[in-house]
């Protein structure tokens, strides 16, 4: 059965780890990141963007999908479904649809204006028993065509959203989406210490896992990450596989165009990467 993310971060916090959100893209996928959080005993959040929604066609078949996986594969580790990075209406639609867990990214909206919807969710979430993240200063990078500048948070400003009682929160602190640029400045440990000395508790989010120097998670979850999410690096490993697959000629040799065939390289690299992540990130043994 799919749980909100509510125990699993306050756990985390408290313990000094973090749990990771994978963000899913197909069934292997799904498969793959279920399959290690249960061989690890570690709890996982499975993140889907609107985009990713759109592709799985649509949410209820995603509910449906991980619900049915949780049940067949005989997982008992503590899954949440989490929509990320969600528009208002996308959040509505995930909760009808089931999800134990949303993103509500207002950051984009004036912080009023994002108080005032953040407060809304809050409620119907709250009513639901799902949790509910919500995000005060944008992530750099580009993610399903939403661009950020990459921003550092003000720490009043998170406070304020703090206060409306959402489970966690993310804060921008120079943390950007893909791939990082050489001449990245590192993640602002000075706005995370302001803003954790502002929320106190709240279990802390850090988007844009990909590529950020393990000294640098490490000190982010010392100084209150309990939430790290992956997308970029499952996606590079789940293609290079398969590129590599092709290339030595497999696809054309016996059955290897089989899709179970052509897309089992994918789905191993996927459980690698998160294996990687879940031991980095301390969640291992943990569920
Ligand atoms: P990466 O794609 O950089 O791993 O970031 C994922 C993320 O933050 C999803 O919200």
């Amino acid at each position: 059965m799919l749980v909100s993310a509510k125990d699993m971060l306050n756990k985390a916090r408290d313990g000094k780890y973090a749990v990771g959100q994978f963000n899913i893209n197909n069934l292997e996928w799904t498969k793959s990141v279920l399959l290690t959080a249960q061989e690890l005993q570690s709890p996982v959040i499975l993140g889907v963007s609107e985009g990713a929604g759109k592709y799985m066609c649509g949410y209820k078949t995603i509910v449906g999908m991980v619900n049915g996986m949780l049940d067949e594969l005989k997982i008992t580790v503590p899954v949440a479904l989490h929509l990320d990075h969600g528009s208002y209406e996308g959040a509505l639609k995930c909760i009808e649809a089931g999800f134990s867990s949303v993103m509500f990214d207002g950051s984009h909206y004036p912080i009023a204006e994002n108080i005032e919807k953040t407060t809304e969710l809050v409620k119907i979430c709250d009513e639901k028993g799902l949790s509910i993240e919500a995000e005060v200063g944008s992530i750099g990078g580009e993610e399903d065509g939403v661009v950020g500048m990459g921003e550092c948070a003000d720490p009043d400003e998170c406070k304020s959203i703090a206060d409306l009682g959402v489970t966690m929160l993310a804060a921008g602190i120079g943390n950007i989406h893909g791939k990082y640029p050489e001449n990245w400045a590192g993640l602002s440990f000075e706005t995370l210490a302001a803003v954790k000395e502002k929320v106190g508790d709240m279990p802390l989010v850090l988007h844009g896992g990909t590529g950020i120097p393990e000294d640098m998670i490490k000190k982010a979850i010392s100084l209150g990450v309990a939430k790290i999410n992956v997308n970029t690096e499952c996606q590079l490993s789940f293609a290079d596989a398969t590129r590599k697959y092709i290339e030595a000629g497999k696809d054309l040799e016996g059955k290897g165009f089989d899709p179970r065939k052509l897309l089992a390289p994918g789905a191993e690299a996927i459980k690698a990467t998160v294996k990687e992540k879940m031991e980095l990130f301390g969640s291992v043994g943990k569920a």
